[in-house]
C-alpha cells in the first residue's frame, strides 16, 4: 500500500467510527491489533504471568540471551527459552494446512482458561488463534484433545517490552514508535539479531505444541517505522520466518499486507486479516481463498461493547459493498481487546473463558 491509499484508509477510518480517536495521533494509521497492557497494575499482572511461565520452562532466560553476542550465535540454534525436556512436544507428524471455512476464535487480551480435563471448549470452532507466551502448554494440549488446532500470535515486527526475551533486542534493531501503541517500537526485519530472536520464538511454538503461527505486525512498510523498511523487507523477513516454521511442521499466517499477498500467498498457509472490510480491501485476500486456503478475518464493529448492531453486522457478512470480495473468509467479530467475546456471521455469539489474573 502507498502512501496515498494509507492515507485514504485512514480517512475511511474516520468515517467508519470514532477508532480513530482512540488510535491514531494525527499521522498515519496503525491498525488496531490486540488491547495492549495500559496500565500499571495490568503490567505488573503480566510480568507475574511471564515470571511463572519463565520458571516453568525452566531458565532465567533474560540472563542467558544478554550474555551472547548476536556474532556468537548466528546460524546456530538458541535455547532461548530453555530446551523443553519433552521432545514428544516438538513431533508434529505433517503440516497442518487448513482449508478456507475453518472456523476459528481468537483470544489475545488474556490466557485461556481451560481446565485440564475440559470435555470442551466454547466456542466450539476449528481454531484457537491464542498468545504464545501467555498460555501453557497444558491448555494447547487441552485444545489438542478437543479436537482444535491451536494458532500461536506472536509479535514479529514489534518490540514489546514486557516479554519473556524483550531484553535480547539491541538498541539499533528498534525504529519508531508505533503509532497508537506507546509501549511498542516497530523491529528492523533486516536484523539478524531480530532474526534470531524470532527463529527462537518459533522454536518455542514448536516446543509448546503449536500447529501454525500467527506472527503479527508485518507492515511497518506501511507506517512510519524510523527505519526505512521496505515491502521487500517484508517478502523476504516472511520466508525466514516460515522456513525456520517449517523445520517443525508448524504452519504460518500472513498478517495483514494486502499488498503482500500475490508475493506470498505460495509461501504460508492461511491469512489473518483485520479489518479488511473496514479498509475496503477484503478483495486483495481473495488470491488465498482461491489458493485452497482460509482468511480469518477480523472485524471490531463494536470496540469495547459486547453486541454488533445489525445493520453492522449485514454488512460485514455480505460480502458485497464494503465486504466484497470477502467470499468463504471465516469472519469474526471481536471488539477490541481481543478479549473472550466474538460474534459470527451467522448471528451467534459466545464468551471464552479466560485467566484474569
Ligand atoms: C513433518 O511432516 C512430515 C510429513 O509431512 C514428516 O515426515 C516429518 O517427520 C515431520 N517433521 C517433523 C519435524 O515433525
Ligand atoms: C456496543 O455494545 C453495547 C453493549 O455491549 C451496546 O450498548 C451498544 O449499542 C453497541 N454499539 C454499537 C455501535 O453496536
Amino acid at each position: 500500500m502507498n502512501l496515498t491509499s494509507n492515507l485514504h484508509d485512514a480517512s475511511n477510518l474516520h468515517d467508519a467510527s470514532s477508532l480513530h480517536d482512540e488510535f491514531s495521533k494525527g499521522t498515519l494509521q496503525t491498525k488496531p491489533r490486540k488491547s495492549r497492557f495500559a496500565t500499571k497494575k495490568a503490567a505488573i499482572i503480566c510480568f507475574v504471568v511471564t515470571l511463572i511461565l519463565a520458571l516453568a520452562i525452566g531458565l532465567g532466560v533474560g540472563l542467558t540471551l544478554r550474555r551472547r553476542s548476536s556474532k556468537q550465535n548466528e546460524g546456530k540454534t538458541i535455547p532461548a527459552f530453555g530446551s523443553m525436556t519433552t521432545s514428544r512436544l516438538t513431533a508434529r507428524p505433517s503440516l497442518w494446512k487448513p482449508k478456507p471455512g475453518t472456523t476459528w476464535q481468537i483470544v489475545l487480551q488474556n490466557p485461556l482458561k481451560l481446565a485440564r480435563n475440559a470435555q470442551s471448549v466454547t466456542p466450539d470452532v476449528d481454531v484457537y488463534d491464542i498468545d504464545l507466551f501467555d498460555n501453557s502448554v497444558e491448555t494447547i494440549q487441552t485444545l489438542h484433545s478437543l479436537g482444535k488446532k491451536v494458532m500461536c500470535y506472536f509479535s514479529a515486527g514489534s518490540y514489546e517490552p514486557y516479554r519473556l526475551d524483550s531484553k535480547s533486542f539491541l538498541p539499533a534493531d528498534l525504529g519508531a514508535i508505533m503509532n497508537g501503541w506507546p509501549d511498542e517500537k516497530w523491529l528492523d526485519l533486516n536484523s539478524a539479531n531480530v532474526r534470531r530472536i524470532m527463529a527462537a520464538r518459533i522454536d518455542l511454538a514448536c516446543q509448546k505444541g503449536c500447529d501454525g503461527l500467527d506472527p503479527d505486525n508485518l507492515d511497518g512498510y506501511q507506517n512510519i517505522n524510523g527505519l526505512k523498511l521496505t515491502e521487500g523487507n517484508t517478502i523476504s523477513y516472511v520466508k525466514f520466518l516460515a522456513a525456520q516454521a517449517a523445520k517443525c511442521n508448524l504452519s504460518i499466517g500472513l498478517k495483514n499486507a494486502a499488498d503482500l499477498v500475490d508475493s506470498l500467498v505460495s509461501t504460508v498457509h492461511y491469512s489473518v486479516n483485520e479489518q479488511c472490510v473496514t479498509y475496503k480491501e477484503c478483495a486483495s485476500f481473495s488470491p488465498i481463498i482461491n489458493a485452497g486456503k482460509p482468511v480469518f478475518h477480523i472485524e471490531y464493529p463494536n470496540k469495547s461493547g459486547l453486541t454488533v448492531a445489525q445493520n453492522a453486522a449485514a454488512r460485514i457478512c455480505s460480502n458485497s459493498g464494503a465486504s466484497a470480495g470477502s467470499k468463504g473468509f471465516s469472519t469474526v467479530m471481536k471488539n477490541l481487546n481481543l478479549n473472550g467475546w466474538v460474534q459470527y456471521c451467522d448471528g451467534s455469539t459466545a464468551k471464552t473463558p479466560v485467566n484474569i489474573s
